[in-house]
């Protein structure tokens, strides 16, 4: 840390016009990995040139690099074309001759898909339990009155960069659980882009019984991580033509535990646990791993289950051709008859596809460019990171 500290230099604070001489500057001692692991870019907003010089002198031991703008529109700009791992904001802003509130700023990041994860700490002189109020409501992490006492600032910025690692260090993590599913649905070349597919109509069938945001990203990272077991399956198994001896089985069906504990160690991943371990449960209890019977099995591992078997059906397979979705549908209801499956939740599934533009509406539902502006920040926020996620390990 002393070395990266050393080479913290007036030239690297930097003003937009700079940034691009910025991106080619060489930190003596310092390799590319040890920066960008190892410091954080703080992005400074305030229009008094001596806050900023204040603010500056606070930091300057640590392991920093410092971009400065004086109005919100430079930080936009600097916003724009860098990636920021933390902003401190004076509450009044100067932006070219008017003032610019600091709330306005903070919504405006928080509602920018590139920007919101960023945190924000403001800093005013304003007392008052209501001006703190309405600025963390407006998206504010954070909230400093001055005088500013340096050790504070030091160790709440020291906090919040902390919380943002973990943030990006569990993206990281979870894009490489992701990468590994679709590394195990791509050994079998006939699936095609099947678990894209399964997380669309789960996550349709979630929302069509009314399920909570958490249960729905649960059925969306189900889609993708629920045969991650797989990984652990020989081929010689896993495409076999012809029927499987009864070790065979018992190999393939370690799949559900084996993702299982694949996916333990991400606390994030808990909710998904269920549904990996038991999506061939069947509903009369003759199904693995644990021979769960009705309503024992879990309701997100059931609504994978009939969007995994819609999907198989409709899809063509070298062994025959694809189902329409009517056939799907009276083999799904057979399936419940037979007492495998739950009878109300294939009436409600079977209601779902038999939508008009149902199939069309499920896969918009990730696109890009989707707007629901019922959708909570939350949610949306969740599912373009998971949408992003699938598309990085798609390309
Ligand atoms: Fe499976």
């Amino acid at each position: 840390m002393d070395r990266i500290e050393t080479t913290l230099k007036q030239e690297e604070i930097h003003s937009p016009s700079q940034l691009g001489q910025e991106r080619r500057l060489f930190l003596p001692g310092v390799s590319p990995l040890t920066e960008s692991l190892g410091r954080a870019t703080i992005l400074l907003v305030d229009h008094v040139a001596i806050n900023r010089q204040l603010i500056k002198g606070i930091l300057k031991a640590g392991p920093y690099r410092l971009l400065e703008a004086r109005t919100a529109a430079e930080a936009f700009a600097i916003l724009d074309s860098e990636p920021v791992d933390l902003i401190i904001a004076e509450l009044i802003m100067g932006d070219g001759g008017r003032t610019y509130g600091g709330q306005e700023f903070c919504t405006a990041v928080k509602a920018n898909r590139r920007t919101r994860l960023i945190p924000i700490l403001i800093i005013t002189s304003v007392q008052g339990i209501d001006n703190e109020v309405s600025v963390l409501e407006s998206g504010a992490d954070e909230f400093l009155i001055k005088p500013l006492q340096p050790a504070a600032v030091r160790t709440r910025i020291r906090t919040m960069l902390r919380n943002k690692r973990a943030i990006d260090s569990l993206e990281e993590a979870e894009t490489i659980l992701f990468a590994l599913a679709q590394t195990v649905e791509q050994r079998d070349k006939e699936t095609g882009n099947h678990c894209q597919r399964l997380a669309s109509l789960s996550v349709a069938l979630g929302t069509a019984l009314g399920l909570p945001e958490e249960d729905l990203v649960a059925l969306y990272r189900g889609g993708y991580l629920h045969d991650i077991g797989k990984i652990a399956v020989p081929d010689s198994i896993l495409f076999k033509r012809g029927e499987l001896n009864e070790e065979e089985w018992v190999v393939m069906r370690s799949h559900t535990i084996k993702g299982e504990e694949i996916c333990r160690p991400m606390r994030s991943l808990a909710p998904v646990l269920p549904i990996i371990r038991n999506h061939h449960e069947k509903w009369d209890g003759s199904g693995y791993p644990d021979g769960l019977a009705g309503e024992q099995i879990p309701l997100l591992s059931r609504i994978l289950q009939l969007s995994d078997i819609y999907d198989a059906l409709t899809s063509r397979r070298s062994y025959k051709s694809a189902y329409s979705p009517e056939a799907a549908i009276s083999m799904l209801q057979k399936e419940a008859e037979q007492g495998w499956r739950d009878p109300e939740l294939v009436s409600v599934f079977c209601e779902m596809v038999r939508q008009p533009n149902f199939v069309a509406n499920s896969a918009a539902l990730f696109a890009p460019d989707y707007e629901d502006e019922s959708e909570t920040a939350e949610l949306r926020s969740m599912r373009e990171s998971l949408a992003r996620m699938s598309r990085e390990v798609l390309k």
